[in-house]
């Protein structure tokens, strides 16, 4: 239990870009030398992978704080049979989204109440929080534009729910400031990896 790795989450809207930066860190920090674990929320593996289907795929109504607890349910499967034991193992964690997600998509975007959420996410996580986390800023428009034709569930929430989601980001980033650093990632995937490169490396 004495070694520690390093939990990195990444965050934003919808096709923001944060997992092609995601990706280009883990190859980075590997040829650092350092031992690399990507993974995801929702539905890194096994059961999440079921949560992760019903999340993105049902086409029935489904109540707001259900998402909200099918969301924090497979986050407590991932962090505790998945991240945790890589941490304690001296892993560097990269977790493309994470409790940020539920405070800016069922809180910000579908007004499920904020200080539920974060009282539920310290249960999912059983308090483990990241070390650094990333929030991709981007115009709703330009990100989907990058998604393109074939959404999911909640890809195709439209507009107004995802400028919600958007400036909920923003709000975190500016509540939590030492934690989440905001890049403007209308700009090219090289010069967005330069700022993820600078921050990382301040955590060194
Ligand atoms: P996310 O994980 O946030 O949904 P992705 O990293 O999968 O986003 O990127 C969504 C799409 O946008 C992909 O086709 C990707 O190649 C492209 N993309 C990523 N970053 C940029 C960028 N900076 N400029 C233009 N296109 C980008
Ligand atoms: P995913 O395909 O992983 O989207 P992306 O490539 O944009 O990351 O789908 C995850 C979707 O689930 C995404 O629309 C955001 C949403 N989500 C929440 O609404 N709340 C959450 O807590 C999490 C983890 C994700």
């Amino acid at each position: 239990m004495s070694k520690k790795g390093l939990f990195i989450t990444f965050e934003g809207i919808d096709g923001c870009g944060k997992s092609t930066q995601l990706n280009l860190l883990s190859e980075y920090l590997k040829s650092e030398g350092l031992e690399v674990v990507i993974t995801r929320e929702p539905g890194a593996k096994g059961l999440g992978e079921k949560l992760r289907e019903i999340l993105l795929n049902y086409e029935g109504e489904v109540s707001s704080n259900c998402e909200a607890f099918l969301f924090l349910a497979d986050r407590a499967q991932h962090i505790d049979t998945l991240v945790k034991p890589a941490i304690e193992a001296g892993k560097v964690v990269l977790c493309d989204r994470h409790t940020d997600s539920t405070i800016a998509y069922q809180g910000y975007g579908r007004g499920v109440d904020l200080e539920q959420i974060k009282m539920l996410n310290r249960i999912a996580t059983s308090g483990l929080v990241p070390d650094l986390t990333f929030v991709f800023d981007l115009d709703v428009e330009i990100s989907q534009m990058r998604v393109g034709k074939t959404k999911d569930r909640m890809e195709s929430a439209g507009d107004d729910f995802h400028n919600r989601v958007r400036n909920g980001y923003l709000e975190i980033t500016k509540q939590e400031p030492e934690r989440v650093k905001v890049i403007n990632s209308d700009d090219s995937i090289e010069n967005i990896f330069e700022k993820v490169k600078q921050e990382i490396n301040r955590l060194k």
